[in-house]
């Protein structure tokens, strides 16, 4: 693991948009985007850079069991730089179909591009990352994509990238920022929870979510 602390959750984003940049340069082709709220203000950041986007297919690390244009989607979010930028090509999670059905769909379209480039994580108060939660039999899929019933973050059914597809990943960044996800991150610090269970992964943090680490 290797953690970079900086000030606040604008160096973050400025810091997470250079290193995508710098890795589309470098020859990254897939690249899976992180959900939730925080790494929208990078994907901002992302979208004002000049790149070869081209050459780049995008994939998700999960999504909600909600129609692609609902303001809940992580692909409705996302649509911010997608809609700028215009990859070669882009697998949306069709997570609206149900969590079984886009599962096995998405299953599919991973098997086929696996071993991914780079990933971009978020990390959820309990340690949760993609929709894989703590505790949950959704972490022992063996698949490359998997359905998540129950999950404690509404929506309760999502889909989401196995943690056997995170750890082959030839890169695993994640992005995290604020003092509520402080005592994740010492957990995860430890390899307790999820967001922890990816050897060799990179945290870009700011200092409130960093508050607790060793
Ligand atoms: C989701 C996400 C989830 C997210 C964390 C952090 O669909 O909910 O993929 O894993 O990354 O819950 O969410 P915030 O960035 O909104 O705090």
């Amino acid at each position: 693991m290797s953690w970079r602390v900086l000030a606040d959750p604008e160096s973050v984003a400025g810091a997470a948009a250079d290193l995508v940049a710098k890795a589309i340069e470098s020859g990254t082709r897939t690249l899976v985007l992180a959900g939730g709220s925080t790494p929208r203000r990078a994907y901002q950041v992302l979208a004002q850079r000049s790149l070869q986007w081209g050459r780049v297919t995008v994939l998700f690390g999960d999504e909600r069991c909600v129609p692609p244009d609902d303001s809940e989607s992580n692909y409705w979010m996302a649509m911010e730089l997608l809609d700028r930028v215009r990859p070669g090509g882009v697998h949306r999670i069709p997570a609206e179909l149900g969590a079984e059905e886009g599962a096995e769909l998405y299953d599919e379209v991973v098997r086929r591009l696996a071993p991914l480039d780079l990933v971009l994580l978020g990390v959820g108060p309990d340690g949760h990352t993609a929709s894989l939660f703590p505790g949950h039999p959704a972490l022992e899929a063996t698949s490359c994509a998997v359905a998540v019933h129950h999950a404690p973050k509404p929506p309760p059914d999502r889909v989401s990238l196995t943690l056997r597809v995170l750890r082959e990943a030839r890169r695993t960044v994640f992005i995290v920022t604020g003092s509520d996800k402080a005592e994740a991150l010492a957990r995860a610090q430890r390899g307790a929870v999820p967001a922890g269970m990816i050897a060799g992964a990179e945290y870009i943090v700011d200092r409130a979510a960093g508050a607790m680490l060793s």
